[in-house]
């Protein structure tokens, strides 16, 4: 048998911890590829809110983004939910300010309030509704209000507006992981692989989401994959999410048009160790932040459940 390496042992010990505090670990699809080996849940936004809402463990460990973790807290106040690194922030979700969303909504009265899941607590707490990439469609046209204040994504916010009869009011929001990812450059990189098929997230920019042969969140693309009749796909998103595919689905190739996220990948083995001995870091949000962001994230989990 080989020798444990370093990573072998802090695996180990993670799982140790783990049992001790009766933590459930969740990660995102994005995280490091050792991560895999500590998670309880891995997924998507959606599927990760999902399983942060079912759990009886008492503390949650979230190996993904701030604004996840804070989705976790308000859906268990209660429960201790740790996020190893408070680098792991988003910058998409600072796009959404407070302020802004105020003039927003006084600019267009009467207009719903759909927020993104990457925001922070205190967005979702003012707005009607959340969405992710899997469900941002459905929660649009679930709403009977006609015009849609959609933040803080634009990309994300043109595609819905493709799909929905509804008026949808862009906010200047973007996520510079996908939007620098170019049209011209994909179409290079495809043409030497004309057989694969192009599956990429709609928080690329529109260009690029018109030469996509699907278009789904990180949770919809090994499903695709393995549904398709081809052999080979072109994965355009963040990094990792190439890795999870060859891990989910190794019967089909994957090559991967992609840029890192420097957040999600700042959650690394020895801050989990840390973060489940030293109890950091521990997301705390006032009452009434957690009760206005509930009632937006029980809305969206509603949409979700009566149409799966
Ligand atoms: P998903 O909800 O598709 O997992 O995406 C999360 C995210 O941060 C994309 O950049
Ligand atoms: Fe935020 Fe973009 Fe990173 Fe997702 S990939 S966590 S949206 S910066």
């Amino acid at each position: 048998m080989a020798p444990m390496t370093d990573m072998d042992k802090m695996v180990e010990l993670v799982k140790e911890l783990k049992g001790q505090r009766n933590a459930v670990i969740l990660v995102h699809n994005y995280q490091r590829p050792e991560m895999y080996r500590i998670a309880d849940y891995m997924g998507d936004s959606l599927g990760l809110s999902v399983k942060a809402a079912e759990t009886d463990a008492d503390v949650i460990l979230f190996c993904g983004v701030k604004f996840m973790a804070e989705t976790a807290k308000v859906l268990n106040p209660k429960k201790t939910v740790l996020l190893p690194n408070l680098d792991a922030g988003c910058s998409l979700a600072d796009m959404a300010t407070i302020e802004k969303l105020r003039e927003a909504k006084e600019m267009h009265p009467g207009a719903a309030v759909v927020s993104y899941v990457n925001t922070s607590a205190e967005i979702k707490a003012m707005s009607d509704i959340c969405c992710t990439s899997a469900n941002a469609i459905e929660v649009v046209n679930s709403l009977p209000q006609k015009k849609i204040i959609f933040l803080p994504d634009k990309n994300l916010g043109k595609y819905v507006q493709q799909h929905t009869n509804k008026e949808v009011i862009l906010w200047d929001g973007y996520c510079f992981v996908h939007d620098k990812l170019d049209a011209d450059m994909l179409l290079d990189f495809k043409s030497r692989y004309p057989d694969a098929k192009i599956i990429s997230h709609p928080e690329c920019k529109e260009e690029l989401l018109k030469v996509s042969d699907h278009i789904c969140g990180t949770g919809g693309m090994a499903k695709f994959a393995k549904s398709d009749g081809s052999k080979n796909f072109i994965i355009v998103t963040e990094c990792g999410m190439t890795e999870k595919l060859r891990e989910d689905v190794p019967e089909k190739n994957f090559l991967s048009f992609c840029n890192i996220c420097p957040y999600m990948k700042s959650t690394a083995m020895p801050l989990v160790v840390r973060s489940l001995v030293q109890n950091v870091h521990e997301i705390a949000l006032p009452d009434h932040i957690i009760n206005g962001a509930r009632k937006a994230i029980d809305r969206m989990l509603a949409v979700s459940k009566s149409s799966s």
